[in-house]
């Protein structure tokens, strides 16, 4: 489905990003990953390379502009051009705003907002120009709803949503389309870290009673990035079990 097309992730080095790289792979993507540091992404690529894929690997802190428009330059040199672009890379720092800090507030954002803009303003420019891609963010379900204790996240994955909706009315001339993904509870470290309690409460709130795999969502990615969902754009698929309606 994606032979001879390049997916560039974000956050690839482990959880949900590992999940889309290795789906995206598997069905023919060559893969330039992208995480904090290139080493981290060892795990990911080998196994892309054993699919039979080209893999290339970036250390790049997404929230950082110069860096990001150095990266996609980069993997537009190595691999010729970016079919898909998946905005993975995200943060938690949790607290009730009246005591969350500004420096709290600010790294949220920044990586989670500020990080989907500056990949998407980099890459989309080769996008236009070949009159096709398809960008896919990775929101969530409190970007919906909302959460106590997560008022950063929530206005981050919020703002993607937003920022998914008008990159999608400002690309869809060019035949680029953008949507997102709205996961609910998805097994992964940065879920591992909540207390045992809030979790058996967190599945009490799911209807298919099982917390997500991060296959659950890289399937719902694939789907989103390729020819299937051709006439889709600026649209969020939540794929939480049922816990948002
Ligand atoms: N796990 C869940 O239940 C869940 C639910 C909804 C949404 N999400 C979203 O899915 C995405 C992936 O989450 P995950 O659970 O796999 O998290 P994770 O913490 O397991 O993985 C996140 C990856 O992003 C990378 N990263 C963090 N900051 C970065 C930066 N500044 N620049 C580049 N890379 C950076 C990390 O190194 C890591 O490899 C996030 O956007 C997250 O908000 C997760």
């Amino acid at each position: 489905m994606f032979e001879g097309k390049t997916a560039l992730i974000t956050g690839a080095a482990r959880g949900i990003g590992q999940a889309i790289a290795l789906k995206l792979a598997a069905e023919g993507a060559d893969l330039a990953l992208c995480d904090l540091q290139a080493d981290w992404l060892e795990e990911t690529a080998g196994k892309a390379k054993e699919l039979g894929r080209r893999v290339e690997c970036y250390s790049v802190d997404v929230s950082k502009g110069d860096a990001v428009n150095e990266t996609v330059k980069a993997v537009e040199k190595d691999f010729g051009k970016i079919d898909v672009l998946v905005n993975n890379a995200g943060i938690t720092k949790d607290g009730l705003i009246m005591r969350m800090s500004e420096d709290d507030w600010d790294a949220v954002l920044n990586v989670n907002l500020k990080g989907t803009f500056l990949f998407t303003k980099a890459a989309m420019r080769g996008m236009m120009k070949q009159c096709a891609g398809s960008i896919v963010n990775i929101a969530s379900i409190i970007g919906l709803m909302g959460n106590a204790g997560q008022a950063n996240y929530a206005a981050s994955k919020g703002g993607v949503i937003a920022f998914t909706k008008t990159v999608a009315k400002e690309l869809s001339s060019r035949n680029v389309r953008c949507n997102a993904v709205a996961p609910g509870f998805i097994k992964t470290k940065m879920t591992d870290e909540l207390p045992e309690e809030v979790q058996q409460k967190m599945l009490s709130m799911i209807p298919l009673a099982r917390f997500g795999e991060p296959e659950d969502v890289a399937d719902v990615v694939a789907f989103l990035a390729g020819k299937a969902s051709s006439y889709v754009t600026g649209q969020v698929i939540s794929t939480c079990g049922g816990m948002v309606m």
